[in-house]
């Protein structure tokens, strides 16, 4: 009897549907050459669910969510629906209640730039020659963002805006746990951010995270402060395998990361809850701009669809073969319209067309 995972399918608006599609069309791949079957359930979410449903995310939507082993989701928003009260909006009215809903503790931000790609990055190409592979461990319900007491209180000079930073042992504790074990399905490096020359929270954080590091003797801590970080990853990225980061520190962190790769259409992402449940989406938007032409590119979403094998579904081998086809296909001169640059050997493709190639890659 083959394994059987379910799956439920957020498409989401704008190009959410058009890349989903062909992640849909890689799973079928993978279900034929891994002997395994991906029930999957549509469901709507953000714009779609608030046109069809009523609102953002519907209570159906989160039923199947729940009936399911990971979800797999494209992005939302759109002009359309800026004019709602942001409560109601298709990004916080869905993504912030979905964390809230499956406590997705832990945000997973690969930022990849392929060797075919060096030329997109802002770096010089020294710095880059021969890619990056960086994971940044983001701690995504706690810190600075979350703690209370937080607000704004007073009146005119006296007037004061205040926030909180806490952390629990308990809660870098976890964190930290998910570093270690993606560092040792990957390069076997963590390097800690924080900056306890300041702060209380970061003190705690590099106690704990000292002591966790003992129970993985095979991988290699450092800590870094966060300013010398910043500075280090535009310097010399590829001295980076895992970055672990409190909340505010991996949002900052994190799309700096993935901002020297050059192409946001090319980078997953993955939301982790404790077991094995996960989310799994591009690190971009809907991008209402390309929307509807079919030209969008569909690697971040074909390559989210692959952390979900990787962590939710433990099936490293087939989310390593889909990594690998996407470099060949690359290495081959594919390129949607976000990522070509006119060179010798570059064809030109649109959204289906790269799922395509991916898919013979993987066939082969
Ligand atoms: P965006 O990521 O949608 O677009 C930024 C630029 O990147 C655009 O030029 C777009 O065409 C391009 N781009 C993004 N993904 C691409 C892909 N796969 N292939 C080719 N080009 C791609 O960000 P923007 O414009 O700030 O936001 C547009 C909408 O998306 C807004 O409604 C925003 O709220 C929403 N959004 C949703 C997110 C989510 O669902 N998690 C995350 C970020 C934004
Ligand atoms: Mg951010």
């Amino acid at each position: 009897m083959a394994n059987s995972f379910t799956v439920a399918v957020l498409p989401g608006d704008g190009i959410g549907p058009e890349v989903m599609a062909e992640a849909l069309k890689v799973l079928d791949a993978v279900e034929k050459k891994y002997d395994v079957s991906f029930k999957r359930t549509l469901a709507n979410v953000g714009g779609a669910g608030i046109d069809n449903e009523g609102k953002a995310l519907p209570d159906t939507t989160v039923d199947i969510c729940k009936q399911s082993d990971a979800i797999l989701f494209g992005s939302v928003g759109g002009p359309k629906w800026e004019t709602l009260p942001p409560d109601e909006q298709p990004e916080r009215g869905a993504l912030l209640p979905l964390r809230k809903i499956f406590g997705l503790f832990c945000n997973l931000r690969p930022a990849i730039i392929f060797p075919a790609l060096t030329g997109a990055s802002s770096l010089k190409d020294d710095v880059i020659k021969g890619g990056f592979d960086i994971l940044v461990v983001r701690e995504l319900t706690g810190g600075i963002y979350f703690s209370t007491p937080k607000g704004i209180e007073g009146e005119g000079s006296e007037k004061t805006g205040f926030d909180t930073m806490k952390y629990s042992a308990a809660e870098v504790e976890r964190i930290t746990h998910v570093a270690f074990e993606a560092a040792r399905k990957r390069g076997s490096k963590v390097c800690s951010i924080d900056k306890a020359n300041v702060l209380s929270t970061s003190v705690l954080w590099r106690e704990v995270v000292e002591r966790v590091s003992k129970e993985y003797p095979d991988v290699e801590l450092s800590h870094m402060y966060v300013d010398n970080a910043a500075m280090q990853l535009v310097r010399w990225p590829k001295q980076f395998d895992v970055m672990l980061c409190s909340n505010m520190f991996g949002d900052i962190i994190s799309d700096e990361a993935a901002m020297l790769t050059g192409s946001l259409g090319m980078l997953p992402s993955a939301s982790l809850a404790e077991g094995s449940f996960g989310m799994y989406e591009p690190s971009g938007g809907s991008a209402p701009d390309i929307a509807g032409q079919g030209i969008a590119n569909p690697i971040a979403q074909i390559l989210s669809a692959a952390m979900m094998l990787r962590y939710s579904f433990n099936m490293v081998a087939a989310a390593d073969a889909i990594n690998a086809a996407v470099e060949v296909v690359l290495n081959n001169g594919y390129r949607t319209g976000d990522i070509y640059q006119g060179g010798d050997n570059e064809k030109k493709v649109n959204t289906s067309e790269m799922g395509d190639a991916i898919i013979a890659q993987l066939n082969r």
